[in-house]
């Protein structure tokens, strides 16, 4: 009995010792009884959401310290610096403020250092949590206010809002409703404003769910969530599509001779019923960047390409489209390049040797019916100088000196000289035929 009065007895004087001695430790470089907060965050602090709020840290200073540029003001949430202000009367500029909340992104929150209040221009839910207001002296310990916890009553909103959306038929499809709180509120879905839900459309807490989507369960729902702050309700629109399929993809590649028709296919089905658009290359084909006269996109999707030029050349896209999606196939259009028209130099050169062959021979033959001609021609003044001859001989030289030719003719020279010249040509037109 005794021994254990005793033992306990030293139990406490130990711990009394331990205690004294932490008391002494903290206190050692004591801080000066004139700086303190005499006001701050306490206990519970229950603000709405979007609300403005002021959290007080109302302390007192010593001019001297004020002026020393060595006391900085600090307030921290759940234990981590949230503000800081130097509160030197060198660093009180006006312009401090402004650059402490550019560099803090958060606007909403600012430190008065004059009165050291804490100020929130618009409460959001994440400003939950526990706050203190902290001054820390050089070379001192700080001194700390109390705690305060904030509490937000969250106000009742949709997070995110629901939105109207397209269902792919006879797929399994989900459409969410989440709304936030204090309290949690309750979500529920109804057809229209009141109806109940569709066969095989369940609500599992907030949560469309459709088995199978059929053209019936298209329509308007509305999402109801409530809490003890009252209701709030969004509608939706439930649409049923039919993703666009190829009813005739393009096929290819497609091969046209130069100055052909290129044809190419492309249909599609789906619901809404979709658009089917064009491109080449990437590029999307419209009224500017081709040649109607050419280029022709006809009703049923099919595109046709006339007078097919070698630039058409490329990758032909066919993109079907509507609300419920999109798909592009591609096709690859080969122009070949007429044989003719890719040798039409070669064939240029054959037409014109042709031509200077033709135009030798009608030359040639120009000259040996000349030269025939002249021949005759030649006889036919052989003839008539032999007559002339005879007459003169007859008649005497009177007669032949009236006609000039004839006076050359007179001589049998002449004549023998005339028949050498009309053999010669004789010969010359035999080469001209040889040529020929
Ligand atoms: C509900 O789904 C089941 C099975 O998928 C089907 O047999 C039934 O016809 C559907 N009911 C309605 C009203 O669509
Ligand atoms: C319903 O959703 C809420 C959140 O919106 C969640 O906290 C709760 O646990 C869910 N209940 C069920 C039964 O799934
Ligand atoms: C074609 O050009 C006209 C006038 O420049 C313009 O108004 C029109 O939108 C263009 N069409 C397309 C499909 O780009
Ligand atoms: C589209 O119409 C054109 C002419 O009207 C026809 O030549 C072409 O074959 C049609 N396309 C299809 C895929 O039937
Ligand atoms: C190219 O050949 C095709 C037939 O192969 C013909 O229809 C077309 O007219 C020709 N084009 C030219 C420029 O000769």
């Amino acid at each position: 009995m005794m021994k254990s009065q005793i033992n306990v007895r030293r139990l406490f004087l130990g711990c009394a010792l331990i205690l004294c001695a932490c008391s002494c430790l903290r206190a050692s470089p004591a801080p000066p009884t004139d700086v303190s907060i005499t006001q701050g965050p306490k206990g519970r602090l229950t603000v709405k959401e979007q609300s403005v709020l002021q959290i007080p840290c109302v302390y007192q200073l010593p001019d001297l310290l004020r002026q020393s540029n060595s006391v900085t003001l600090r307030w921290r949430k759940d234990g981590k610096t949230l503000r800081l202000a130097e509160l030197g009367q060198a660093s009180s500029t006006t312009s401090e403020p402004q650059l402490e909340t550019l560099l803090r992104e958060d606007a909403r929150l600012t430190l008065n250092k004059e009165t050291g209040t804490l100020h929130f221009a618009s409460v959001l839910a994440s400003d939950a949590g526990v706050y203190q207001c902290q001054l820390l002296v050089e070379g001192q310990s700080a001194i700390s206010s109390g705690s305060g916890t904030l509490e937000v009553i969250e106000q009742l909103k949709f997070m995110p809002q629901p939105t109207s959306k397209n269902l792919e038929l006879g797929s399994v499809s989900k459409v969410h409703c989440k709304a936030q709180g204090t309290p949690v509120p309750q979500v529920k879905w109804m057809r229209e404003t009141q109806l109940p839900l569709p066969a095989n459309v369940t609500d599992h807490n907030g949560t469309l769910i459709f088995r199978g989507v059929t053209n019936e369960q298209r329509g308007q729902y509305t999402c109801f969530a409530a809490n003890s702050q009252g209701q709030i309700s969004a509608t939706v629109s439930i649409n049923v599509v039919v993703a666009p399929k190829f009813s005739v993809p393009p096929v290819g590649p497609v091969e046209v001779s130069e100055a052909d028709v290129a044809v190419m296919h492309c249909q599609a089905t789906g619901e809404p019923k979709p658009t089917i658009q064009w491109d080449k290359d990437l590029a999307y084909l419209n009224e500017n960047n081709t040649d109607p006269a050419r280029f022709r996109l006809l009703e049923n999707g099919t595109l046709e390409i006339h007078n097919v030029q070698a630039e058409d050349e490329g990758r032909y896209g066919c993109t079907i489209g509507s609300s419920a999606g999109f798909k592009r196939e591609e096709v690859l259009l080969v122009v070949r390049s007429n044989k003719s028209a890719s040798n039409s130099i070669v064939t240029r050169i054959i037409i014109v040797i042709i031509c200077l062959a033709f135009l030798y021979f009608v030359l040639v033959l120009g000259l040996k019916l000349w030269y025939r001609y002249r021949r005759h021609m030649g006889k036919v003044q052989l003839d008539d100088a032999a007559h002339a001859a005879a007459d003169a001989d007859a008649d005497g030289h009177e007669h032949a000196e009236h006609e000039p030719c004839l006076t050359e003719a007179n001589s049998s020279k002449n004549l023998k000289s005339k028949l050498r010249e009309s053999t010669i040509l004789e010969q010359e037109s035999q080469v001209a035929d040889d040529i020929v």
